[in-house]
């Protein structure tokens, strides 16, 4: 069934109170929920409907009496309750089986331990509800569980009450102050430990801080125990938002179909996002943690006070704590040159991962008008678009403006469930004079259109005038059910470098003021022209610098210009951006080549540009890693209209030879100068210097492989045997297995020997491997016999993915077979994950997304497959949904 947007009205009924009592058994757990309800007065009468799904209904009772009732479907309907608008109890007595819930939405076990997951729609499995973010109650909760398996007993809000009960049983009484809507609850049961730490905040008022993890893991805890404190700190000081709560507690578990999840008061977590230690975790793990840390943390503001009145309305919540995670993470950056790396880092993700979901079958507004399933709409559009779309709005307003109108949102909106428009107004109403305010209408489009806009460029200088004129135009090509689109509100970032790359002075007509050597310009029409007056030289363009909106530059650059911008741009964003640009242009040029592809892509210009910022004395290492790194498989397939995978791959990886050789002697001294700082620290100039040595290392593997020398991968060996934490030892063993050294073979051994047992480092294993780069064919059956592993389990989503995920969705020149076989082990692992977790299978449906572009015989064998999945009869609506749109015309 679609639901669609237009379709929203108000419930019938509002659920004031939930009192819910839970014996917790593994098999057969029963739940009691005394529910006070009453009539929402402004809808007319009618039939009240609590949702459910896989629940044994054993018993209903209206205010204290039996009563009638049917069911439709799973759904539980009421018919004959009192009129009037007094409320009313509800006493409803089910049962679920939580230790069969493999879809891990609900109430479920893993490794002895109960959790929870709700959101969107997991409530129902637990109790019938109306499992809808509208409906804000107050919550007691009452958990009872044997007490040697189950010792901590964990729910929302402040534990009340707790004590003995007979049979070795006991008991925990939760009371949420707050009131929240059913996708917020959480219960956790188990044998964990904690982290705790008491802090004081701003305001006087004491929190205790808490990570729950299992026994053996708590060292692992420091990191994101610091995360959580800086978290609360900033969002006090940035935006003036407080914690709220006595007690906030983090609980991790290893299986979970997500990153975490903001439960008032309890957030659940991925161990992936949890646990790091130096020996076991990298730095992006660590980087991770902090964001998602902050992610979940923000969140209690931005989703939880104020939450969705429907799930169309996710990206009100996602888009905007997205961005204040990206935020947070670049003000715990010491260096601003720390804080363009994060920019570049998360641009990176946009246009890898987002456009081309704009671009393909699933394309969806960050607002959508329908869906079938929601889970499937935690998208990177919701999260990363949206996400670009809140930047917009600061681009717009300014960065005080920003934080006024998110303190009028919480004036207006605190404790309510609202809409994407409801969060803009109150921005421009808190901004009257700005662009955004002058132009909302037009802005709004960004919610409701889908697509990537494509801006074009084009720049004509006139010495005698002295004047620069630059036309922008704007287009965006039709998606899924939206044929027309109407212009866009574009912020467009952009300073004018002369070839020196000194800024020229901004003027727009010689009547008006001076703009400085930055401006940003307000695209609002298909074409506009913008005269710069006082233009003394013919200068170079930095356009959309920051990337200060979520779209396509179309602009002509010369080699010359681009050398210019990567040597000197003040932006460093648009600095990368000129390496991308050159690079990515030999990459396309190689690959629409006729025959062969050419042995040397690469151009000595690019070459000694390259050489150039790896030696450059004031550049910071994580930024040349960055442009030393060439644009993605993905990412040059995205520009083509037809697509041929081996070749892009095959491209690709003699353009990454080419540079290992070309620059051979300068890697050598970029690994010794970079290698080995000392102590572990996370931090990110740490980190950067690690990543460039790392980087260096493959590439002195990779040249190995060429000339024959067993010098530096024996030092690659020697430098994995001696690594003094995660990072170095995990990016000496990338460079063995990704340049195909033999020796990769042995470290691959040893490592699994060190970290049996830890199953996150054993996820890197899998993952490391089943995204090799394809030599021959070989990685599918490598694929295929990680699978017999004795560590390998399916219904673990992260070895899941550590597996199948990095071969289907990461490895596209491994995965993109001339015998299909890639396609045909995609279709079997979709159909075997959609029989007990659908959202996990979803996702790895998405991964032939871009089907159509494929060339031949990429493209007919892929349809068939996706076919094959199509005709599978009892699909979930999560793979249904998926494929349908997949192969609709
Ligand atoms: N709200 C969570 C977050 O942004 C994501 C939860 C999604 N879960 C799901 N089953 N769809 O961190
Ligand atoms: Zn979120």
């Amino acid at each position: 069934v679609t639901v669609r947007r237009e379709d929203y009205a108000a419930p019938a009924y509002w659920i004031d109170t939930v009192d819910l009592s839970f014996d917790l058994d593994p098999v057969k757990t029963r739940v009691l929920n005394k529910m006070r309800l009453r009539r929402n007065p402004d809808v007319p009468a009618q039939a009240l409907r609590l949702d459910g799904e896989e629940l044994n209904l054993a018993r209903v009772m209206l205010n204290g009496a039996g009563c009638s009732f049917k069911l439709d479907g799973e759904t539980l309907v009421l018919e004959n309750l009192p009129e009037g608008n007094e409320p009313f109890e509800l006493e409803i007595f089910t049962t679920c089986a939580p230790e069969k819930n493999t879809q891990l939405m609900g109430l479920y076990v893993s490794e002895g331990t109960f959790f929870t997951q709700c959101e969107a729609e997991g409530f129902r499995r637990i109790t019938y509800f109306l499992d809808r973010p509208d409906v804000m109650a107050s919550y007691a909760v009452t958990l009872r569980a044997d007490k040697t398996k189950f010792p901590v007993l964990l729910s929302n809000g402040n534990l009340v009450e707790e004590g003995e009960l007979s049979d070795g049983r006991h008991f925990a009484k939760w009371v949420d102050p707050h009131k929240k809507p059913c996708y917020l609850f959480a219960l956790v049961a188990g044998s964990l430990v904690s982290r705790n730490q008491r802090i004081t905040t701003r305001s006087g008022k004491e929190h205790l801080l808490q990570i729950y993890v299992r026994p053996g893991d708590l060292e692992k805890t420091e990191h994101a125990m610091n995360a959580l404190i800086h978290s609360v700190i900033w969002d006090e000081a940035r935006f003036g938002l407080p914690l709220d709560l006595e007690r906030f507690m983090i609980v991790a578990t290893s299986d979970f179909n997500m990153g975490a999840m903001e439960n008032k008061g309890l957030n659940i977590f991925n161990t992936k996002y949890v646990l790091g230690s130096p020996a076991t975790a990298t730095d992006v793990d660590f980087s991770n943690i902090e964001s998602v840390v902050g992610h979940e943390y923000f969140h209690n503001w931005t989703g939880n006070r104020v939450t969705c009145r429907d799930w169309f309305q996710l990206s009100l919540k996602e888009g905007l704590t997205v961005f204040r995670d990206q935020e947070f993470s670049m003000d715990m950056c010491a260096e601003p040159s720390a804080r363009a790396v994060k920019r570049i880092e998360d641009v990176r993700v946009l246009r890898t991962a987002q456009f081309p979901e704009d671009a393909g079958p699933m394309a969806h507004a960050i607002r959508p008008d329908t869906y079938v399933e929601i889970s499937n709409f935690y998208s990177v559009t919701i999260y990363e678009k949206g996400a670009e779309v809140i930047r917009m709005v600061q681009t717009l307003v300014g960065r005080d403006g920003f934080a006024q109108g998110l303190k009028l949102y919480f004036e207006r909106h605190d404790g309510q469930a609202v809409t994407c428009d409801d969060f803009i107004q109150a921005m421009a109403d808190a901004n009257p004079t700005s662009e955004l305010a002058r132009q909302l209408p037009q802005f709004k489009r960004w919610y409701s259109q889908a697509g990537t806009p494509v801006v074009h460029a084009q720049a004509a200088y006139d010495a005698a005038q002295r004047s620069y004129s630059l036309t922008l135009s704007q287009s965006c090509a039709p998606t899924p059910g939206q044929i027309q689109k109407e212009p866009y509100l574009i912020p467009v970032t952009l300073g004018l470098v002369d070839a020196t790359g000194a800024a020229i002075p901004l003027q727009l007509g010689s009547d008006s003021p001076a703009l400085g050597s930055n401006h940003t310009l307000v695209l609002n029409e298909t074409h506009q022209t913008f005269t710069f007056v006082n233009v003394e030289t013919e200068p170079v363009p930095s356009i959309l610098r920051g990337f200060s909106a979520p779209v396509v530059l179309d602009i002509e650059l010369s080699d010359a210009q681009l050398l210019t911008l990567l040597a000197h741009d003040s932006d460093a964003f648009n600095r990368w951006e000129a390496g991308q640009r050159l690079a990515l242009r030999l990459a396309l040029t190689a690959v629409r080549a006729e025959g062969a592809p050419p042995a040397q892509p690469l151009s000595d210009a690019y070459l000694d540009a390259m050489r150039t910022v790896l030696r450059h004395p004031q550049l910071d290492a994580a930024f040349k890693e960055l442009v030393l790194t060439l644009p993605s498989e993905t990412y040059i397939a995205e520009q083509l209209d037809v697509v041929d995978p081996q070749r892009i791959h095959a491209v690709r990886e003699t353009m990454r030879e080419q540079l290992a050789e070309a620059l051979h002697g300068d890697w050598e001294w970029a690994f010794d100068a970079h290698k080995n700082n000392g102590a572990y620290q996370p931090d990110a100039t740490s980190a950067g210097r690690r990543a460039l040595a790392g980087l260096s290392l493959t590439m002195l593997c990779l040249a190995a492989r060429e000339n024959g020398s067993p010098v530096w991968p024996g030092k690659a060996l020697q430098h994995f045997k001696d690594a003094g934490n995660m990072t170095d030892r995990f990016n000496a063993l990338l460079a063995l297995v990704s340049s195909g050294q033999p020796l990769a073979q042995d470290a691959l051994a040893r490592f699994h020997a060190l970290f049996k047992g830890d199953a996150l480092v054993i996820d890197k294993w899998f993952a490391l491997q089943a995204g090799a780069p394809d030599r021959g064919g070989n990685i599918l059956p490598a694929v295929r016999q990680l699978m017999k592993h004795a560590d390998f389990q399916m219904k673990n989503p992260n070895r899941a993915r550590s597996v199948i995920f990095s071969y289907c969705n990461a490895n596209p020149g491994a995965f993109h077979r001339n015998d299909a076989a890639g396609y045909v082990f995609w279709s079997e692992r979709v159909i075997e994950l959609d029989a007990f977790n659908p959202q996990v299978a979803a996702r790895l449906a998405r991964a032939l997304d871009r089907w159509k572009k494929l060339a031949e015989p990429y493209r007919t064998a892929a349809r068939e497959s996706i076919a094959r999945v199509a005709a599978k009869p009892n699909l979930s609506n999560d793979v249904r949904e998926v494929i349908t749109r997949s192969l609709a015309e």
